[in-house]
C-alpha cells in the first residue's frame, strides 16, 4: 500500500487540492465505535437487543477506542416499541460491563428522543437521568441547525459535568455552504460544547468537503472536531482520510457486518486505509476480527430486518441527495400504499419539497416530514394537502429553518390554519411539563421518578405496557460470556415483531372520508 510520503513525491498538478500531500498533525486519530448504536440502527432497524450487545461490550471497552456510542438516538423507541427493555436499565448495563470508554448518545436537542419539541424542564431532567445512569458524551444535534433548539441541553450536559458535543448537520443546497457551518461551530464553542461534531447522516460529504470543511473550522475554533458520515455512496473511507489530513481529531468506525453500505465504514478497512500514515492509530487485529465474529452471529439473529440495500453502496444518493435509508424506506412505504410505480416520481418531489420548506436538512424528523409530505403531493397533487408536521415546519414550530419558505406555500398553510408563523423559539412557548406529566404517571399507578417520567413524556403507551407487564420489568437478565463461547448460540434473539420496520411514527390521513395510513421511519444518521 502507498504511504503518504510516496504520494507526497508524485507531481503536484496546480488544479489539485492539497488533499494527501501535508497531514497537519502527527496525533493518531481517535477512532469512536459505534456498533452498539448506529451500526445496528443504520443495518438492522436498530434492533439489537442488550442481550446481544453484552458479550461484545466489555471487549470494545478494552480496546483504545476513544469512545463508544451505546444509546439515544432511535435506541429509546426501539427498546420500548419492540424490545421490550427498559432504555435506562439499558445505559446502566452497559456502563457497568464497559465503564473504561467514555459513551456516546444521539440527543436531538429540544426533541430529546422524539420528533416533537419538549419543555426546557424536560430536557433538562432528562439529561440529568442520562448523566446519573452513566452517559458521558452527548452528540447534540437539531434537524434545522437552529442553535436556540440546542441551548438546554448544551447547558444541561454541561451543568452534569458531562461532554456536550455540538453537531452540524451536513447537507446539500444553496443555503448550506462552508461558510455557514464554519459559522455554526464557532457559534457552538462559544455556547460552551466541548467539541464539535459533523454529522453527514446521509453519507454525501465529498473528501474535498470534508477536508476544507475541517481546514476551516480548525482556524476558527480551539475544540476537538469529530467527522460522523454514513459510507451510503461509498464516500465514507475517502472523507474520514481528507479529514485526518485536514488534521480532524476523531472519526466514527463500526464493525463489519454492521458497517459500511448505510452505516460508518468498518474499523478494519479504516486501519487498512491508514496504514502507514503518521496519523494510524494502533488496535489489535485479532481482537477486531474477535468481534467481527461475533457479530456476524448477531447479524444472522437480526435477519429479518437486515436488507441488502442497506449493504449496498450506491451513489444514487449522491444523484437524489436523499439519505440511503430514506429511499429503502420508501420503497416500502410506497407498496403500502399501493404506489410502488411512483418511485421516481416522489424521489423527484423530494427536493421541491425541501426547496418550499426552507431547504431543511433530511434527518429525523425532518426527513420523514419532507417524505411523507413530497408522497402526498405526489398522490393528491402539488401541495393539494399539506401535512400537520409540514404545516408546522412552514410556521416555524420547529424553528428557524435554513432558507426561507416558499411564500405560496406559507400563504396556504396561513388560510389552511388561520396560524401566523411563529419567529420564538418553539420551546419558549411550551410551558414546564415535568409535573404535568408526573401527575398522569400517578393516575395511571406508574412510578412517580424522573426516569420513568421522561420516557412517560416521550413514549407514554409504550412506557405503560412495559412497566405493566411484569417479565418486562426486570433488567435484562443475560450475564456477559466471553465472545469465544457466545457466538454461536448465547444471545436469544427477542421474539420479533411481525413487520421489519424501524422505529418511527404512524399517520393517518384522511381527504374526502378516505383513509391513508403511512408509516414514517425514524432515520437518525
Ligand atoms: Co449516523
Amino acid at each position: 500500500m502507498a504511504t503518504v510520503e510516496a504520494i507526497g513525491k508524485r507531481p503536484r498538478r496546480r488544479d489539485r487540492p492539497e488533499l494527501l500531500i501535508t497531514a497537519v498533525s502527527t496525533q493518531p486519530v481517535l477512532f469512536n465505535n459505534t456498533v452498539l448504536r448506529d451500526g445496528h440502527q443504520s443495518m438492522a432497524a436498530t434492533r439489537m437487543t442488550t442481550p446481544q450487545m453484552l458479550p461484545a461490550a466489555p471487549i470494545l471497552d478494552g480496546m483504545g477506542f476513544y469512545g463508544l456510542e451505546t444509546w439515544g438516538g432511535a435506541t429509546i423507541d426501539s427498546c420500548l416499541r419492540f424490545l421490550n427493555e427498559n432504555p435506562f436499565e439499558r445505559l446502566r448495563t452497559l456502563k457497568k460491563v464497559a465503564p473504561k470508554t467514555p459513551q456516546l448518545m444521539l440527543l436531538r436537542g429540544q426533541n430529546i428522543v422524539q420528533y416533537a419539541s419538549f419543555p426546557d424542564d424536560v430536557v433538562e431532567a432528562f439529561v440529568k437521568c442520562t448523566a446519573d445512569g452513566g452517559m458521558d458524551i452527548f452528540r447534540i444535534f437539531d434537524a434545522l441547525n437552529d442553535i436556540r433548539n440546542l441551548h438546554t441541553a448544551i447547558r444541561a450536559v454541561k451543568k452534569s459535568g458531562k461532554h456536550a458535543r455540538g453537531e452540524l448537520c451536513y447537507t446539500l443546497s444553496p443555503v448550506h455552504t462552508v461558510d455557514n457551518f464554519v459559522k455554526m461551530g464557532v457559534e457552538l464553542e462559544k455556547l460552551g460544547c466541548d467539541s464539535i461534531g459533523i454529522k453527514d447522516m446521509s453519507g454525501i460529504i465529498q473528501p474535498q468537503v470534508a477536508y476544507r470543511l475541517v481546514k476551516e473550522l480548525k482556524g476558527k475554533i480551539g475544540i476537538p472536531i469529530t467527522l460522523h458520515t454514513h459510507d451510503t455512496a461509498g464516500l465514507g473511507a475517502a472523507s474520514y482520510l481528507a479529514a485526518i489530513e485536514a488534521g480532524v481529531d476523531c472519526v466514527e468506525v463500526s464493525i463489519v457486518p454492521f458497517a459500511n453500505g448505510t452505516s460508518q465504514p468498518d474499523t478494519q478497512r479504516m486501519l487498512a486505509l491508514l496504514e502507514g500514515h503518521p496519523r494510524c492509530p494502533s488496535f489489535d487485529s485479532a481482537k477486531l476480527a474477535e468481534l467481527r465474529d461475533y457479530f456476524e452471529g448477531v447479524y444472522e439473529q437480526l435477519s429479518k430486518f437486515t436488507s441488502p440495500a442497506n449493504e449496498r453502496v450506491d451513489s444514487d444518493i449522491l444523484i437524489f441527495q436523499v439519505p440511503g435509508g430514506m429511499l429503502s424506506n420508501f420503497r416500502n412505504q410506497l407498496k403500502e400504499q399501493g404506489m410502488s410505480d411512483k418511485f421516481n416520481e416522489v424521489v423527484r418531489e423530494i427536493p421541491v419539497v425541501r426547496e418550499a420548506l426552507g431547504w431543511v436538512p433530511l434527518v429525523t424528523p425532518t426527513s420523514q416530514i419532507v417524505g411523507t409530505q413530497a408522497m402526498m403531493n405526489v398522490k393528491f397533487g402539488r401541495w393539494k394537502m399539506i401535512c400537520q408536521p409540514a404545516q408546522d415546519i412552514a410556521l416555524g414550530k420547529y424553528g428557524k429553518t435554513p432558507g426561507p419558505i416558499d411564500p405560496g406555500v406559507l400563504a396556504q398553510v396561513e388560510r389552511q390554519t388561520g396560524k401566523k408563523p411563529v419567529t420564538e423559539r418553539p420551546a419558549d412557548l411550551l410551558p414546564p411539563g415535568m409535573d404535568k406529566y408526573r401527575k398522569q404517571c400517578e393516575e395511571k399507578g406508574l412510578p412517580t421518578d424522573d426516569e420513568t417520567v421522561v420516557l412517560f413524556a416521550m413514549f407514554p403507551q409504550q412506557v405503560e405496557t412495559l412497566l405493566k407487564t411484569p417479565a418486562a420489568k426486570a433488567a435484562p437478565a443475560a450475564v456477559a460470556t466471553p465472545v469465544a463461547s457466545a457466538a454461536p448460540s448465547a444471545p436469544a434473539p427477542t421474539p420479533a415483531p411481525p413487520a421489519p420496520k424501524g422505529p418511527g411514527r404512524h399517520l393517518v390521513l384522511t381527504l374526502n372520508g378516505k383513509r391513508h395510513d403511512v408509516t414514517v421511519e425514524t432515520l437518525e444518521g
